[in-house]
């Protein structure tokens, strides 16, 4: 007996051994919650590594179905794809986004004629990628990004997803009135299952620097006035009811780790699937400390993906889902 009083209470008991520690675990991580994120770029005969994410690559058609055969094979719940046109196909409107052999559409006929209903496949309906001016809408003749021009070209967008294979399409502009519009083409097409995978609360980061590298993104400037202030909490509880009340089948908030309370906010109330995306700058954090050996890659990355899950994501976007399943054991 020491002179002080001894604890009444130990919770340090249940983390005596692994085994109990794994039986009283609240949050597990499974590859069936998450997506795996892939660019696939025209015009490249093999595919190229993206500098700022070390082991993250441009796929060509073949290498892409490749990767996500890999992918689905070790359980990985789905696939979201970001096309990469050549620079001579960009314009002021991104039309080369909308054609049905452009990049984007192209490759989501060959996966889902490759993997047909095995995966979840998603599309990323968005303009950045396939604008001159990098913007994620078209601009007015000021220059500004003009909203409701905007959401006539995502309608179409979502119709030639749809047709080219997707079963669930992203809406990522952060458009007023996007998903509404999306769900409206999507039905009025035939395509009553397609789902809406809403970016509902998607903040203006710093993150998203490595991605910009990933699709050869021309943006100057910045996407303040579409994409959320980083200082603003309750904003995203107003973007999940426009979501949901538009008609939003999944929700998602963006990027992760930073906002784990934003994610916490709006898990707290959506009465639909809640995702978040772990985004590029996220994992070139977690790459280039990792590279340095200061932090262990695998532990943080685990760490972070449960995280975000016990924060109240059920589905994560990360470019370590393959990895990440190879590392739970993998097989479906
Ligand atoms: C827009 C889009 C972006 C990302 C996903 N969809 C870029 C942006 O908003 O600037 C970023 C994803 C990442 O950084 O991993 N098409």
């Amino acid at each position: 007996m020491t002179a002080y009083p001894v604890p009444a209470e130990r919770p340090r008991r249940l983390r005596t051994t692994p085994a109990l520690r794994r039986l009283v675990a609240q949050t597990r991580l499974h590859p069936a919650d998450l997506v795996l994120p892939v660019f696939v770029r025209d015009g490249i005969d093999e595919p190229q590594p993206v500098s700022s994410m070390p082991g993250v690559l441009q796929h060509t058609p073949d290498s892409l179905v490749a990767a996500a055969r890999e992918a689905v094979d070790l359980g990985v719940g789905g696939i979201m794809v970001f096309g990469v046109p050549r620079e001579a196909d960009k314009d002021g409107t991104g039309s080369c986004g909308l054609r049905p052999d452009g990049v984007l559409n192209t490759a989501l006929r060959h996966l889902r004629d490759e993997l047909g209903d095995e995966t979840v496949l998603m599309s990323d309906l968005c303009l950045d990628e396939f604008t001159d001016h990098g913007h994620c809408g078209v601009l007015d003749d000021r220059g500004r990004v003009d909203n409701d021009a905007t959401l006539e070209v995502y309608a179409e967008m979502a119709v030639a997803q749809a047709r080219a294979g997707a079963h669930v399409v992203g809406p990522s502009g952060m458009m007023d009135g996007q998903v509404r519009v999306v769900r409206e083409a999507l039905d009025a097409a035939g395509h009553l299952d397609v789902s809406v995978l809403a970016y509902t609360a998607k903040y203006a980061s710093a993150a998203y620097g490595p991605f910009r590298e990933a699709v050869a993104s021309t943006l100057q400037g910045d996407r303040k006035t579409y994409q959320q202030d980083p200082a603003n909490r309750a904003e995203s509880l107003r973007e999940l009811r426009l979501d949901l009340e538009e008609g939003a089948d999944m929700v998602m908030v963006k990027p992760a780790l930073p906002y784990l309370d934003v994610l916490s906010d709006v898990a707290a109330v959506a009465d639909v699937p809640v995702a978040a995306y772990q985004v590029s700058g996220e994992y070139a954090m977690i790459e280039a400390a990792a590279a340095q050996g200061w932090v262990d890659r695998d532990r943080m990355v685990l760490e972070t993906l449960t995280s975000i899950r016990r924060a109240g994501a059920q589905i994560v976007l990360t470019y370590y889902a393959t990895h990440v399943a190879r590392m739970l054991g993998g097989g479906r």
